[in-house]
């Protein structure tokens, strides 16, 4: 058989904690949240996403972030995301070493999102990322909207490139490019992180699909086949923004090993110890979880 170009291995950051819990209607314990996480890092990631500090008027599920970085904030791989200097300082405060801060593409998004156009965020951002990097802290820019925007339609690539452009030489160690209401293509996801692997060779790219329309494994293997080695996905499919109407959960991220495994891609993540950490959070949440490895874990489980 002809082998495809495929990387050996990729980086799994795993995002199910802040992105996947953020989007619960009912807000998980404290105590419950840091059981999940303990049990994720034990199933072998080596980065993970695990809260955010934002407004609990407009984020009440991550109310407790001071907390849950107390608890669990203690290993290297931690990410907190915020979108202000507020969040940064307490982040900081908290012993966050590093931060990832979000901005979509298209301003109808962040006036929804940060209640601020894509300029004012992104005037307000440069300024606090030269100085996370200057006390050190690794920087992750999450792009929202970076290929459709649930109220501007379309996004030209353009747009995408030139604002990772901008946060590139600012100073961002790590670009999180997403498909935030999973309506990307293959093609299109091809496409741009192959303009991106170009255009930006001096920063990490990850990709981040939602898999609203069940397409995220597909654009997952195509952004492979663009260079893409690093990507942002949701333990039981957990996730989605409550600003982007049609954002459900991310690509599960026991759908996502399980293909990279079967494919040969080492991604140091133990399945059955992933599985395991689902089954943690899930009793604690209002609805039951649908990516079909876990549900396969489960039926094995009570067979
Ligand atoms: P605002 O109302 O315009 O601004 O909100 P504000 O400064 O008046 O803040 C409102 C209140 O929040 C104030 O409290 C602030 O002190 C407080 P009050 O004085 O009224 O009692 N506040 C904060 N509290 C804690 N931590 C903070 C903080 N900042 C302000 N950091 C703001 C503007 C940006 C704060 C608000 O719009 C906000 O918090 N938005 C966050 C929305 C959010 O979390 N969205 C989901 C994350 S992004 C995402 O999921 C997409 C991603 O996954 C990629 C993808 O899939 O696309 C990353
Ligand atoms: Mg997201």
């Amino acid at each position: 058989m002809e082998n495809l170009e495929l990387p050996r291995s990729v980086e799994i950051i795993e995002v199910g904690p802040r992105d996947g819990l953020q989007n619960e209607s009912n807000f998980v314990p404290t105590k419950v949240k840091a059981a999940f996480i303990e049990a994720l890092w034990q199933a072998g990631f080596k980065e993970m996403e695990i809260t955010s500090f934002v407004s609990p008027k407009w984020v009440p599920q991550m109310g407790d972030a001071a907390e849950v970085i107390r608890l669990s904030g203690n290993h290297p791989g931690t990410i907190v995301l915020t979108p202000n200097k507020r969040g940064i300082d307490t982040a900081l405060a908290s012993g966050a070493r590093a931060v990832a801060v979000f901005i979509g593409v298209s301003s109808s998004f962040n006036q929804k999102n940060i209640n601020k156009t894509t300029d004012e965020a992104l005037n307000g951002l440069i300024p606090h990322i030269r100085e996370l990097k200057n006390k050190g802290v690794f920087v992750r820019a999450c792009i929202s909207t970076a290929f459709h925007c649930p109220y501007e339609g379309e996004i030209a690539p353009a747009d995408t490139i030139a604002l990772c452009k901008v946060l590139a030489d600012a100073g961002v160690n790590e670009l999180s490019v997403a498909d935030t209401i999973g309506k990307a293509t293959p093609q299109e996801s091809f496409s741009l992180f192959s303009l991106l692997k170009r255009e930006l060779p001096g920063v990490l790219i990850a990709a981040h699909f939602h898999d609203t329309r069940k397409m995220a494994l597909a654009n997952i293997y195509a952004s492979l086949q663009a260079g893409v080695t690093r990507f942002d996905s949701s333990a039981g499919g957990l996730g989605g923004c409550p600003f982007a109407p049609g954002a459900s959960g991310n690509a599960a991220t026991e759908d996502v090993v399980y293909m990279l495994h079967r494919m040969g891609i080492e991604t140091g993540v133990d399945l059955n110890l992933l599985n395991h950490a689902i089954s943690v959070v899930e009793p604690h949440l209002s609805r039951e979880l649908t990516s079909w490895y876990y549900q396969s874990y489960k039926k094995e489980q009570h067979s």
